[in-house]
């Protein structure tokens, strides 16, 4: 067996150091010792977006991208696709084993208990404009939220963490609800206790003057998958968002915060709403070569495409692709997909696409879904927030228990001015 170390010589000074390995990495402070006189601070590692750094370990979710795979827990995705439901994934997610049926029940009892929110969180999300960005709604109040629980701010007690998992979980649905049904200038549906997690949240968004809403079977067990699929995706922008912002030691209604804001960018879980403007302005399929040729010119890129980890078809994407399938048998078919499935086709067999190792990635086919169900674009990254609310948890829970784990505080590398004389403004040119 050979010796599980790295021997590393500065050629500045000729000096030679072992580090150990383990787990496939070095510790970066392990570097810090390589100095050049007393005077030297010692060697960092430059890592600009973490491409290459561990930033904690993790029991929960396993990505490998060149193969294509995603587990939660080490259960394969496609498994829980196809065989779980979203808050038993979520249970698993948050708890690391599959429940029993008590511990499903009761967790399912604790979820429907807390889908109520304060009345003045109503009151904030009226304040907003009627064209406000539903994410941007959506952030605010959940963030608000710390200001009606302020015991949420113990976060060194495990059962208060837990309350505000559970508050959470249950909650985020009927915010989002809430905060649609302000853009539509519609009255705001109570949460029904009697029906599932998604139903639920079909109902309180699309309620009318029925006395009972009833979703409709196919697209609530659709929209079950969609939140399973997006339920963790270990340490991607918005979960290093929720770990860095929590490490602070503030409430996790303040991290959640940070980390739906992480969300909302293009490049993240905004991407599903971009996909959507981008097949819009393509308009149709014999445009497809000229977008193409644009992108390929660098100029704006193809979205719903690309990922950091995966280097392969994300396994979400494929599983999506049937889901598609079932939803538009019920809803009609999106004009929109045939230009989604040609473009994909025409990028498969590129050789931009194919050097850089581009795929489509989760949000390249979620968006034709939700807009084939009724949803406006700018409620697709909030149909992302509310499931991955349990990843972001689930990883807040997991560092509150690390001890290896301080306030999240990256180095950086000085490249600025030396020290230098203030310059009274009449000297200045
Ligand atoms: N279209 C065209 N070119 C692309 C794309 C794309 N979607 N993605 C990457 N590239 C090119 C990029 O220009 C670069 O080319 P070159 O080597 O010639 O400079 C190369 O591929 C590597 O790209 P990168 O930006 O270094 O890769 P990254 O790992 O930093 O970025 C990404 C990952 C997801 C931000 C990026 O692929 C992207 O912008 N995709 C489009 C947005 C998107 O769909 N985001 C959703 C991601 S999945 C869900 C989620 O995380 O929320």
């Amino acid at each position: 067996m050979s010796k599980e170390t790295l021997t590393i010589t500065d050629n500045r000074t000729g000096k030679i150091y072992e580090v150990p390995i383990k787990d496939g990495t070095i510790k970066a402070m392990d570097l810090r010792q390589i100095t050049t006189g007393e005077d030297d601070f010692g060697l960092m590692s430059y890592d600009p977006a973490f491409t290459n750094t561990a930033s904690c370990k993790s029991s929960i979710t396993f990505i490998d991208g060149d193969k294509g795979i995603l587990r939660y827990r080490g259960y394969p995705i496609e498994q829980l696709a196809e065989k779980s439901t979203y808050l038993e994934t979520a249970y698993l997610v948050l708890n690391g084993e599959l429940p029993t049926k008590a511990q499903l029940d009761s967790w399912t009892h604790t979820i429907t208990n807390h889908t109520m929110i304060p009345e003045n969180i109503k009151k904030s999300i009226d304040g907003f404009r009627y064209d406000a960005h539903p994410m941007g709604m959506l952030l605010s109040v959940a963030g608000a939220l710390s200001t009606f629980y302020p015991d949420a701010k113990n976060i060194n007690d495990s059962k208060v963490r837990r309350q505000e998992i559970d508050r959470l979980i249950a909650k985020m649905p009927t915010l989002a609800a809430f905060c649609y049904r302000h853009t539509m200038g519609l009255p705001f549906a109570y949460p029904n206790n009697d029906l599932s997690y998604t139903g639920n949240f079909l109902n309180m968004l699309f309620k009318m003057t029925e006395s009972k809403y009833k979703p409709n079977p196919v697209l609530e067990r659709a929209l079950d998958v969609l939140f399973i699929l997006h339920a963790d995706h270990e340490q991607n922008c918005s979960t290093n968002a929720m770990r860095s912002v929590g490490s602070s030691q503030v409430d996790p209604y303040s991290a959640i915060a940070g980390a739906i804001s992480a969300l909302y960018g293009p490049l993240h879980g905004g991407a599903n709403e971009a996909v959507l403007i981008m097949l819009s302005e393509i308009g149709s399929k014999e445009n497809i070569p000229d977008f193409i040729a644009k992108v390929k010119g660098g100029s704006g890129r193809l979205m719903g495409f690309g990922h950091r980890v995966y280097k392969n078809y994300d396994p979400r994407a494929r599983i999506i692709k049937e889901t598609a399938d079932q939803v538009f048998e019920v809803t009609g078919r999106n004009p929109l997909l045939d230009i989604a499935l040609e473009l994909e086709r025409i990028a498969l067999e590129d050789e931009y696409f194919i050097k850089r190792k581009l795929y489509p990635n989760v949000d390249f086919y979620s968006g034709l879904i939700y807009q084939a169900m009724g949803f406006p674009v700018g409620m697709f990254p909030v149909l992302f927030a509310i499931p991955r609310t349990i990843g972001w948890l689930a990883q807040w829970e997991e560092m509150m228990q690390d001890s290896e784990q301080k306030i999240a505080r990256p180095r950086q590398i000085y490249l600025g001015y030396d020290t230098r004389d203030y310059v009274a403004m009449e000297a200045r040119s």
